[in-house]
């Protein structure tokens, strides 16, 4: 069996497959399928300085190849996260990354400082994806991406994943935006805006209008882009968008990510992430491969 062990930056996983943000919510029913401890890590729904109830219902709709969600970072906020939630995956075994979004720039230092005084994490991520209340994406813009970074920075010392936006016109600037802000590594691609529209009734599905597209669909489009920043970038990549078997999670190992995260793939079936490291193993021993890092970043 290969090694599967990585790193990024400061940060140790036993292997490279992390749950994505939401994909297990607040990660505290995934030990009912399997051992959390099987994974590398976990990241957990975002969470807000307040609570939040979310966008109207409909909020998922299905799509060829994927899914619409439009959840509005639905959450319980950072005080009942920190002292209910949080408490409750010590000692699980897998790195847990609990994951900050936010309405305004302010908020995302207020809720890193209250989950600084949470022990047992093994590192932040940063929900840049998300819209502020006039419905720009604060990953769009790098001034913006600095200073959320360095402000929270300011309040905790736990290693940042900045997790960037699709809606940036040039990752890269803002990536590197991240990077000398001091997040430890950057995570691609949150899912992409779309919309599915009834027909019949001639509106939209979703409640709100439109969703993020996330799932197999996406898969070639985040597969290039994580191609392309991870060969310019200083920083670590986590890969993800799309990713359902083994040979995926390769495919995005190959095109640079050090670490790769699972998303949509676990609403169709909660046993994914554990099958997946299952062929990821298969095919480093078909292979010869005896330590998981040799794929990384091997195409040019
Ligand atoms: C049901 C669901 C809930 C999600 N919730 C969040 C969330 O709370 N925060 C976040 O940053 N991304 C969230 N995402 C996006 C995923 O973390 C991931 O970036 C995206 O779905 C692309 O990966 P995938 O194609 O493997 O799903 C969610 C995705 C799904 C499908």
């Amino acid at each position: 069996m290969a090694n599967l062990q990585v790193k990024i930056g400061e940060l140790e996983l036993k292997n490279p497959l992390i749950t994505a943000a939401g994909a297990v919510g607040d990660g505290l029913a995934l030990s009912d399928y399997y051992p959390p401890a099987q994974l590398g890590g976990m990241v957990l729904r975002s969470v807000t300085f307040e609570p939040q109830c979310g966008y109207p219902a409909p909020r998922v709709a299905e799509a060829t190849g994927g899914m619409l969600t439009s959840i509005g970072l639905e959450n319980r906020g950072a005080e009942y996260v920190a002292s209910h939630e949080l408490p409750r995956l010590q000692g699980c075994g897998t790195a847990v990354i609990p994951s900050i979004a936010a309405l305004t720039e302010e908020e995302y230092q207020l809720t890193a400082a209250r989950f600084d005084k949470v022990a047992g994490l093994a590192a932040l991520e940063i929900n840049l994806a998300c819209a502020d209340e006039q419905g720009l994406d604060f990953g769009a813009d790098p001034a913006r991406v600095g200073r959320i970074i360095s402000s929270i920075k300011a309040v905790t010392g736990l290693p940042l994943i900045a997790k960037l936006s699709p809606a940036a016109q040039d990752q890269l600037k803002v990536a590197e935006a991240a990077a000398t802000a001091g997040a430890l590594a950057v995570s691609l691609t949150a899912p992409l805006p779309g919309m599915a529209i009834d027909i019949e009734k001639r509106q939209p599905i979703l409640g709100r209008g439109w969703g993020r597209l996330s799932g197999p669909a996406v898969k070639p489009l985040a597969l290039h882009m994580v191609h392309q920043l991870s060969k310019n970038l200083r920083l670590p990549v986590i890969g993800m968008g799309g990713i359902a078997c083994g040979t995926d999670a390769i495919e995005f190992m190959m095109a640079g990510a050090c670490a790769f995260q699972v998303g949509a793939a676990n609403v169709h079936d909660p046993l994914i992430a554990p099958r997946i490291l299952s062929e990821l193993n298969e095919w480093l021993d078909a292979h010869g491969v005896r330590n998981v890092n040799e794929i990384v970043g091997v195409i040019a």
